[in-house]
């Protein structure tokens, strides 16, 4: 479909991968060395949390259930991030091909698309290449000539809502409830989709893995960091010369990031979308990795000339709006950040009350119930600790 080519900007190694070609070796080897392939290239999750793939695989394969399911997680809800749209728009089956190769390595015959609800106009393409994964015998029945392997794959709508995004909340979401997340353990490999053990991935995870298949795991582990393997996609957004797609290995530095798409000017950057890191001029040397700045791919360039108590706002309105309103760190605490950013425009927040609020945001850290209380205070503790002399000139600087 490529209807979103203009907007990558390097060579993406997914372009070199021929459709079919990483199932149909995977499905040669027994599900425990297909794990082990996974295993031994050292990747970890693309959607965030950056959990070891093979890892989570070995415990659904090991989980005991009469039925189990792959999902993937087309969620794609964080600020900035709009690379697994445009993985989806130029290398569907790779995904497809990614998706069944879980299955296989896990036991599973039915894998699950949860779709972003503003990514609909991509629905019609998808499903007509499933239908073409079909014919080519890469889905249904006997997936890739494995005798008495079955794989197939719908798309399910998503609703709208950030934390569904969260896994447990997804599932909940895909089994029609409202999305809230579970309480963990038990963990999505055990009980998941229906109470049956299920692999949750990420879209760019699933597109590495069937890579992985034709490229090799020492191929993938030999790039990027000791703890970070491979390479990763970044959606570039901002105060840059090129925003787009692009391709880097792991433990690249901001520095170099930003003069790869002409945003050497940038004030700070916030890493990993608005629950990530922002990161200050000061710090342009340290690395995108695991060991250092983590990120599911959202690059946000911010600008001399943006006022950071704006650009704050707008991530604190983004999360008191989406916090689900479960438990009360997250549910309170994000609408006091929230309040406290308002009082700092208006000159009426004082040095000590903006030290309370620190505290708050760290209680919330620990205490929130999921992922998004646990990281929605972290660019407000990092923007405080940075531009705390411009927040409270309230003029950028
Ligand atoms: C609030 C919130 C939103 C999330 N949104 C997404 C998302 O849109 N896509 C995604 O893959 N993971 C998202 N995650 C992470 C998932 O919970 C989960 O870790 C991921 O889907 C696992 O796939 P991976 O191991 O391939 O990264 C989100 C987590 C939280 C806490
Ligand atoms: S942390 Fe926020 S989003 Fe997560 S359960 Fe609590 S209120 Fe809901």
């Amino acid at each position: 479909m490529a209807i979103i080519k203009e907007s990558i900007r390097n060579q993406i190694t997914f372009s070199q991968i021929p459709f079919g070609e990483g199932l149909k070796k995977g499905v040669q080897l027994t599900p425990e060395e297909l794990i082990k392939v996974v295993r031994d290239s050292n990747i970890r999750g693309r959607g965030g949390a950056g959990f070891p793939t093979g890892m989570k695989w070995s415990f659904t394969a090991a989980a005991k259930g009469d039925k189990k399911y792959v999902v993937c997680n087309a969620d794609e809800g964080e600020p900035g991030t709009f690379k697994d749209r445009v993985i989806f728009s130029n290398w569907a089956k790779l995904v497809f091909e990614g998706m069944a190769l879980a299955g296989y390595a896990i036991g599973a015959d039915e894998g699950i698309i949860y779709l972003r609800g503003e990514y609909t106009f991509l629905r019609k393409e998808l499903e007509k290449q499933l239908e073409e994964e079909r014919a080519a015998g890469l889905l249904g029945q006997n997936v890739a000539g494995k005798e008495g392997f079955s794989f197939d794959i719908h798309v399910h709508m998503g609703s709208g809502a950030y934390v569904c995004g969260e896994e447990t909340a997804l599932l909940e979401a895909l089994e029609g409830h409202r999305g809230e997340a579970r309480n963990r353990p038990p963990f999505p490999a055990t009980c998941g989709y229906l109470g049956k053990p299920t692999v949750v991935n990420n879209v760019e995870t699933f597109a590495w893995i069937a890579s992985i298949l034709v490229k090799g795991a020492d191929w993938f582990k030999g790039l990027g960091t000791e703890k970070s393997a491979g390479l990763k996609l970044f959606s570039v957004s901002g105060d840059v010369e090129r925003p787009g797609v692009y391709e880097f290995p792991f433990g690249i530095t901001v520095e170099q990031l930003l003069k790869e798409v002409g945003g050497e000017g940038a004030k700070a950057v916030q890493i990993g979308g608005a629950s990530g890191h922002c990161v200050p001029a000061s710090n342009f040397n340290r690395a995108i990795a695991y060991e250092d700045v983590a990120t599911g791919g959202s690059i946000m360039v911010i600008g001399p000339q943006r006022s950071m108590l704006d650009v704050l706002e707008n991530f604190m309105e983004f999360f008191a709006d989406e916090s689900c309103g479960q438990c009360v760190p997250c549910r309170i605490g994000n609408s006091k950040l929230l309040e406290g950013v308002r009082m700092l425009q208006e000159g009426e927040c004082t040095s000590k009350y903006l030290n309370e609020l620190c505290k708050l945001a760290e209680t919330m850290q620990i205490a929130s119930k999921c992922g998004l209380g646990q990281s929605s205070p972290t660019a407000f503790l990092d923007i405080v600790k940075y531009f705390r002399r411009e927040l409270f000139s309230g003029q950028a600087f």
